[in-house]
């Protein structure tokens, strides 16, 4: 980290007598960031983790624009000690670190990332279900042990994608590109989505769960999705059917999880998203060969990164404009 102003912009510890417009809490790519110099003098927390509370909590005193991150939990506090804040940018679609309803109380505008995200977000979906169905990490990991004997009529047989029955969970944009793509891979698809309409057979949550070979979890997190998915839900599904969640860990309730996979209630499950994240290495859903964990990279290609952080930055820009902002949570 350095001390130093560059260019408009602080890296490290903000300067006790600095007036910090625009606060970044997250190190990302200068070039991107540029923009923001027109509007204002910019602070970029300059590492690659997050920013710790209280650094938060004192970068953000004279602050007119907040670029956040998913990590970075935007609320009373926070708000209390930015009274001159206008603009919450975050760079993700979902916003559940927000208090959105207390920035909108307080008449600023919360931006988002959603579109820039959604085919890579889908890809990354597929990615897990074609793992966890055909127990690639469980081949890959024989591989490496040395356990890969002569070919063998039923090692490590899996069950097929072509002719599963996907059930969506939540059809906005990642639910219907996902839906596409079952359709490309010889699936059926049902979904589940109080709010939305897309293609396929909408059903309740209920029947989808009885009805589906495997269910992709790609709603929002929010008051009524939280713990969405629990013990009688994976019960449901039965010993058959995969779980892949790329939505947020919190709409499923990871005991339950390990529970069910514990007893075999369920087949396997692939996630993107846990609850705590980081998992801790020696967490129990990482004891189970039949359970998949990546660490939240559903959006994380290259590409997808740096539209998401671009869109985040023209949304700060347009809204300390006072311009439509890109991308606005809308306003409930
Ligand atoms: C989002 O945008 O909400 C994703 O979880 C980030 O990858």
């Amino acid at each position: 980290m350095v001390s130093a102003r560059h260019g408009g912009s602080w890296n490290g510890p903000i300067p006790s007598d600095a007036v910090a417009e625009i606060v970044v809490t997250r190190n990302l790519p200068e070039e991107i960031l540029a923009p923001l110099h027109e509007v204002g003098e910019t602070w970029v927390w300059g590492d690659d983790r997050p920013i710790p509370r209280e650094a938060l909590l004192e970068a953000v005193r004279d602050a007119r624009g907040l670029l956040c991150m998913l990590t970075d939990p935007i609320d009373h506090a926070v708000l209390d000690a930015a009274p001159q804040l206008e603009v919450v940018s975050q760079m993700a679609v979902g916003v559940d670190n927000i208090d959105v309803a207390a920035c909108h109380r307080r008449g600023l505008k919360v931006g988002h990332t959603p579109g820039v995200l959604t085919e890579t977000v889908a890809d990354t979906a597929f990615a897990l279900l074609a793992a966890i169905v055909r127990r690639i990490p469980e081949g890959e990991r024989a591989v490496r042990e040395g356990a890969w004997g002569p070919w063998s009529p039923f090692w490590l047989t899996g069950g097929d994608l072509h002719g599963m029955t996907l059930g969506i969970v939540g059809m906005g944009r990642v639910g219907s590109a996902v839906a596409r793509r079952a359709s490309g891979f010889g699936m059926e698809f049902v979904y589940s989505s109080p709010r939305s309409e897309g293609p396929g057979r909408k059903l309740g949550l209920d029947e989808l769960l009885r009805v589906a070979d495997a269910v992709v979890l790609c709603t929002r997190l929010t008051g009524e999705t939280r713990g969405l998915v629990g013990r009688p839900q994976l019960q449901a599904m039965g010993e058959g059917s995969y779980l892949v969640n790329v939505a947020r860990g919190e709409v499923v309730v990871t005991d339950d999880l390990v529970a069910a996979l514990a007893n075999g209630e369920i087949a396997g499950a692939a996630l993107d998203v846990t609850d705590p994240e980081p998992l801790p290495p020696d967490h129990p859903l990482l004891g189970f060969p039949n359970c998949l964990v990546t660490p939240h990279i559903g959006s994380a290609s290259e590409p997808t990164r740096r539209a998401m952080a671009e869109l985040a930055v023209a949304n700060l820009v347009a809204g300390l404009r006072g311009e439509t902002m890109p991308a606005e949570v809308p306003w409930r």
